[in-house]
């Protein structure tokens, strides 16, 4: 599936409504991760990036990759593993040393001069740099730009009131070659306030299409118990590749 977005505006996005004035606060996330509510943790790597991996990729080795929201996401060992240099950025601190201390990596911590209260966890090979601190916190000029950014489960975390600003940080952080790859979530937003939040593509036009190159690259049905016990009867994972123009 090779589709660049419709842009004839024939998508309303009126059915995402229901959760536009919704809010998850940072304590809340922190809850969640003290709570042990994090079902959105997977242990194994997401099958869209395997199977993409190479367009993510591109034929380049030592790429800079950034995690937004990145959990204690798997994924950033095994790019790790191949030579990549990960970044991410997470506000849980119980998330980041979790990560460590799963992927069996020996970690330092350091202050960052330039965002007050932050650390900077790196692993002792220097390959994996995690911030922990808010994602609006984080600018070009402290983290500089990436050559891949891998987006599951972080834009679809955002409030929808600060999809904006998100957006706009992510399109900072790009450089001209940069490899975004964004995964959102499809389903009936009337039977679930979100998180994950349902983002209809001609929000991602809005957010992006001024400055990139957006184009579906997959869909994957990732319709499970949980999602069946929010209530919903389908429940797709959807993959775009944004690339700046
Ligand atoms: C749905 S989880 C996804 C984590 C990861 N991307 C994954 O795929 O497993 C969203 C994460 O974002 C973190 N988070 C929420 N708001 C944040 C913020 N403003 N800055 C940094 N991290 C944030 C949460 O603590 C949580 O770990």
């Amino acid at each position: 599936m090779e589709n660049y977005l419709d842009t004839s505006g024939k998508e309303g996005d009126g059915d995402a409504v229901s959760q536009r004035g919704r809010v998850v606060t940072e304590d809340d996330w922190l809850k969640k991760w003290q709570m042990r509510h994090i079902g959105f943790h997977n242990e194994q790597e997401h099958g869209l990036l395997k199977k993409h991996l190479d367009i993510f990729l591109s034929g380049r080795s030592g790429l800079k990759i950034f995690f937004p929201l990145c959990g204690k996401t798997v994924e950033m060992k095994w790019l790790a593993d191949m030579g990549h240099h990960i970044v991410g950025v997470e506000i849980s601190e119980t998330a980041l040393k979790e990560f460590f201390t799963e992927q069996n990596l020996s970690y330092s911590e350091e202050t960052v001069p330039e965002i007050p209260g932050a650390k900077l966890m790196k692993d002792t090979s220097g390959n994996i740099s995690l911030y922990c601190c808010s994602i609006y916190d984080l600018t070009s000029s402290v983290a500089g730009k990436f050559d891949a950014i891998w987006d599951r489960g972080s834009l679809v975390a955002i409030n929808p009131c600060d999809r904006e600003r998100y957006a706009n940080l992510m399109l900072s952080l790009m450089n001209q070659k940069c490899c975004y790859l964004l995964v959102t979530v499809s389903y009936d937003p009337s039977k679930h306030p979100g998180p994950p939040f349902y983002i209809p593509d001609s929000e991602l036009k809005k957010l992006f299409g001024q400055r990139c190159d957006i184009k579906l690259l997959d869909k994957t049905d990732d319709l499970k118990e949980p999602q069946r016990a929010w209530g919903l009867d389908y429940f797709w994972e959807v993959m775009y590749l944004l690339l700046l123009k």
